[in-house]
């Protein structure tokens, strides 16, 4: 195993009306002047919106809201909030929302602590933040794991870059986290969600460096969680147990517990899928769940021993004549998994049709957003990256 370092600093208040505490837990954490951030209806609809204002009413807290927030959330959103933020003294964010409403808060938060500078800097690579503005949410959907991971995915419209920016300053200060709110999720969100959810351990699950049991045992325990409810709420969208454990398992798949003593993980397939997003505005996990087993196919033999331990240990498969055999088993029948839950396993199925073009531009901009070359389970390089995306087709 390797060394590592473990820094979860986000109070969690979890469960049946958990909502109405934000104002004591704003006060808690210093909110004075709160930027209520949110996406588009679903939180006017549901009227967690109007129960998080009336708390924040009573706590005596000042508040002002911007909506608008879109599924990949776009730069330009993220400057109006730092302008308003900044005509109205605001020193606290508030996300009610999904990851998008979340990274939108910390992306606004960025540009607020250094105002001097242009907040996309960050995610183009060309300098690290020094400060960030305090974030916290009111999670509605359990996918992303922003509400507790120091990463902040943003895109640039213009020039379609859908970019992660991470550091542990934007680790939130607490989460609000009532399964209750999840309920009125449209199916294929639920799923896209618990795909994004499994595929943020499956990142950190192959990996060619040293592993810990214990990190293998959580993590392979909150993969079979998922999966099971996951089903369960294919069929019975409203089932509460089954809302709580998804949502539990979407902030613990994401903020590093399924990581400790390896390397940090793989990260392609969310790097492959984030090109996917800024070029055809996909949802990520449904794009995730599209890309995962041509990246599987196309990296197993050279991680062999952890595609065997998750075939056999994850998806029940009964091991093979050879571990070759396993393991295709094992990526088949996740396969099988996504289909069973709605969704998709390659471009068609996405309900996209990139030409050779984009997807050798798309390879091209992965490999910039890497570096050059990324990977765990294989190093991966533009001509991999490309040949992936072929897989797709
Ligand atoms: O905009 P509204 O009307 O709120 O609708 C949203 C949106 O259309 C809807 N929704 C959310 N809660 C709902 C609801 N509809 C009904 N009832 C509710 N309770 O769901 C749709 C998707 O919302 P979004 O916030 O985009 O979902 P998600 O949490 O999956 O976030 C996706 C974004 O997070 C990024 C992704 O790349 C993507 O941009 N990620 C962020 C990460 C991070 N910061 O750590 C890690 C992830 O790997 C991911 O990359
Ligand atoms: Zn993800």
């Amino acid at each position: 195993m390797l060394g590592f370092t473990y820094y979860t600093p986000t109070k969690v208040a979890f469960g049946k009306g958990s909502v109405e505490k934000v104002g004591e837990l704003m006060k808690q954490f210093g909110g004075t002047r709160v930027l209520i951030h949110y996406g588009g209806q679903s939180a006017v609809r549901s009227g967690v919106l109007d129960r998080v204002k009336k708390s924040l009413d009573e706590a005596g807290i000042f508040h002002v809201e911007l909506g608008g927030v879109v599924p990949n959330p776009h730069l330009a959103k993220v400057r109006e909030g730092i302008e308003l933020s900044k005509a109205n003294g605001v020193d606290f964010l508030l996300a009610v929302g999904g990851g998008s409403v979340i990274d939108s808060c910390k992306a606004i938060a960025y540009g607020l602590a250094e105002p001097e500078h242009d907040v996309w800097e960050l995610y183009a690579g060309q300098r690290k933040a020094k400060a960030c503005f305090p974030v916290a949410s009111v999670l509605t959907i359990a996918a992303a794991g922003s509400e507790m991971s120091n990463s902040c995915v943003i895109t640039n419209t213009d020039t379609e870059e859908k970019r992660a920016y991470d550091d542990d300053l934007a680790r939130p200060k607490f989460a609000i986290m009532d399964p209750e709110l999840t309920m009125t999720l449209p199916d294929y969100q639920t799923e896209a969600g618990c795909a994004d959810i499994m595929m943020h351990t499956m990142e950190r699950y192959f990996v060619n460096s040293g592993t810990m049991e214990l990190t293998d045992a959580l993590a392979e325990g909150l993969l079979r969680t998922v999966m099971h409810n996951a089903e369960v709420l294919h069929t019975d969208p409203r089932n509460y147990d089954a809302r709580a454990e998804v949502m539990w398992a979407s902030s613990l798949a994401h903020n590093g517990l399924t990581g400790c003593g390896s390397d940090g993980g793989d990260w392609m397939p969310h790097l492959l899928e984030h090109e996917m997003g800024g070029m055809f505005n996909v949802t990520h996990g449904a794009g995730l769940a599209a890309v995962w087993p041509s990246w599987a196919r196309y990296v197993y033999k050279d991680c062999l021993p952890r595609f065997v331990k998750y075939a056999v240990n994850v998806m029940g498969v009964t091991p093979g004549a050879t571990d070759e055999e396993t393991a295709l088993a094992g990526i088949a029948a996740m396969e099988e998994f996504y289909h069973r839950i709605g969704m998709p396993v390659n471009f068609k199925e996405l309900g996209i049709d990139p030409t050779d073009e984009q997807m050798a531009e798309m390879a091209a901009s992965c490999a910039r957003a890497c570096g050059g070359a990324k990977g765990s389970a294989k190093v991966l390089h533009q001509s991999d990256m490309e040949a992936i995306y072929k897989m797709l087709k």
